[in-house]
């Protein structure tokens, strides 16, 4: 299993904090934001991983992470030259992929749960992680039948969908980087993770799991504000970066 997080983007929603850095580097409590899915990544045995960064703050990343030794793996870097879209982090990572399998994290994703076994026990298709949220049209959402099957996933959507958001971690097979490479942009102009997770959907080959623990996406004011009291309160201790 390979790992990739992705932490391009400019960080246009928390400007003026991202005026001088990335959002991913910026504090939660004691540690910068990439700690926390790289913590998340790494206790899920994960040994390679693959950090997806925009041109203009490569420099940032390497200073803090280095090689990985002092985290017990070993890290790739990519430049990401534009941010056109969370699945494009596949095409980046072709040849880092390889034909293994590839778990990705969202750089600003912050989780609870130890994801180990999920990971662990992943063999083919697409798994997602899926949580119950009050504030559903912020993500992407997945509906459900009777029967707890995933029916469609819907990003951003504008009507009531589901209380269940897609959150930002995913795991696929290498067929992936095919997916991806044959799928057009949205009319935003992104490669959009939701239509990779569709297509594997339609083939009858999509897992969708539950977060049980907390879960923040970290990227408006408010939500770096609970990540920060989340991180101080709840992970300070299980943390092993
Ligand atoms: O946090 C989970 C949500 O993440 C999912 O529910 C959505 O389905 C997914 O589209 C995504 O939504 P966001 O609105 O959070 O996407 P955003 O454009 O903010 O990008 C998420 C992170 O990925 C952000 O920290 C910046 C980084 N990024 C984004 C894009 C579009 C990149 O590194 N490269 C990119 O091209």
């Amino acid at each position: 299993m390979r790992g990739i997080i992705l932490s391009g983007g400019s960080g246009t929603r928390l400007r003026p904090l991202t005026k001088i850095t990335s959002k991913q580097l910026l504090p939660i409590y004691n540690r910068p934001m990439i700690y926390y899915p790289l913590d998340t990544l790494i206790k899920a045995g994960i040994k390679e991983i693959l950090i997806i960064v925009a041109p203009e703050r490569a420099g940032d990343y390497l200073n803090l992470l280095g090689s990985g030794k002092e985290f017990g793996v070993k890290f790739t870097y990519e430049i990401q030259d534009k941010p056109e879209g969370l699945a494009q982090a596949f095409i980046i990572g072709e040849n880092f992929i390889d034909n293994e399998n590839v778990t990705m994290i969202l750089g600003d994703n912050i989780f609870e749960d130890n994801f180990s076994e999920e990971i662990k026990n992943f063999k083919s298709g697409a798994k997602i992680f899926a949580k119950h949220v009050p504030d559903p049209e912020r993500f992407g959402v997945v509906s459900f039948d009777d029967s707890h099957k995933a029916l469609k996933i819907v990003e951003k959507p504008q009507e009531y969908l589901s209380n269940y958001a897609v959150t930002g971690l995913y795991v696929y097979d290498s067929r992936v980087i095919e997916i991806v490479k044959n799928m057009k942009p949205s009319p935003r102009g992104e490669l959009e993770i939701t239509d990779v997770n569709n297509i594997y959907l339609e083939k009858g080959e999509l897992e969708v799991a539950m977060v049980n623990g907390e879960w923040l996406d970290a990227g408006t004011f408010d939500s770096l504000l609970r990540a920060q009291n989340f991180a101080k309160e709840k992970l300070d201790g299980k943390m092993i970066v």
